[in-house]
């Protein structure tokens, strides 16, 4: 037993052990966020259609739809701060193009009780957001309700897999404040099935986001070292910046290190209201 490790660990491997690393130094040519408007571009939706950015956060993507496809597109958060930041946003991207301030509108709201009327939206879009849902059944009901028939919900979602230990996801979860079960796909599919959507696509992403990132801008090496220091100094960030904010800042950076080694997969679905 011994002695085939050693066979195999120091005679074989290290005879292709630099043509390994050159293979893996070639891209596998992730696809990166640029993927979820190709989809929307996809459905073929005139200007004008009626699009709900669920969980805008600052609104970057609410203006992004705006500005590529002429969407009228309504951004909800359920945090102020958010919407005046998706203001300001919105303030600034009109300077460059007075149409979009007009198509795009940012107001309060919430998944679980949308502030909108029946049957009255073209496409959903909801990227990162339903991991904070407490009652995904209410909010898939609410979706439906406000969607047209053969309208869509895009779903960008990061699951955990059998990678990430019990303990991780315990500390992960609390620190983010994710609901456990939403990061579960048998447990998300369930609901938005029961909500009555069909799935038109499925696509498992896994790692090619961050890998894109990491390709890109270097980005998740980043959150690496970031990570690294945060474990090896806590008191001296936490004396800087609290241990709230220690907490949350090694929950950010662990996510990414997390999705680059397959503990979290990200996925991207397409659903249709019947
Ligand atoms: C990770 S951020 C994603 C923001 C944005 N969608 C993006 O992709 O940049 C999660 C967002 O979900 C929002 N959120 C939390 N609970 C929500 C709920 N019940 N309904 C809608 N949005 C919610 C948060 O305020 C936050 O802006």
């Amino acid at each position: 037993m011994g002695s085939t490790f050693l066979h195999e660990s120091y005679d074989e491997y290290p005879r292709i052990e630099a043509a390994f690393q050159d293979a893996l130094d070639e891209s596998l040519n992730p696809r990166g966020p640029e993927l979820l408007y190709e989809l929307v571009g996809e459905l073929r939706l005139p200007p004008q259609a009626n699009v709900l950015d669920l969980g805008c956060g600052e609104g970057q993507h609410s203006i992004q739809l705006a500005k590529r496809f002429r969407f009228a597109v309504r951004g909800i958060d359920p945090v102020q701060r958010h919407i005046e930041l998706a203001h300001q946003r919105l303030d600034e991207a009109a300077k460059d193009g007075p149409e979009v301030g007009k198509l795009v509108r940012f107001e309060l709201g919430a998944a679980e009780s949308i502030p909108m009327k029946d049957a009255s939206l073209d496409l959903i879009w909801c990227r990162e957001v339903l991991y904070h849902i407490g009652s995904l059944d209410n909010a898939f009901a609410e979706c439906r309700r406000v969607l047209r028939t053969g309208g869509y919900l895009l779903i960008y979602h990061n699951f955990a897999t059998d990678r990430l230990e019990p303990g991780e996801a315990e500390w992960q979860w609390a620190t983010l404040g994710v609901v456990p079960a939403n990061t579960n796909p048998q447990h998300v599919e369930a609901a938005f099935v029961g909500a009555g959507f069909q799935i038109d696509q499925c696509i498992e992403l896994a790692s090619e986001f961050g890998e894109y990132a990491e390709e890109q801008t270097g980005q998740v090496a980043r959150h690496l070292i970031h990570t690294a220091r945060l474990l090896r100094a806590p008191e001296r960030y936490i004396a800087m910046f609290g241990q709230t904010a220690y907490n949350i800042k090694l929950g950010d950076c662990l996510w990414h290190v997390y999705r680059m080694i397959g503990k979290l997969s990200s996925r991207v679905y397409l659903l249709k209201s019947p």
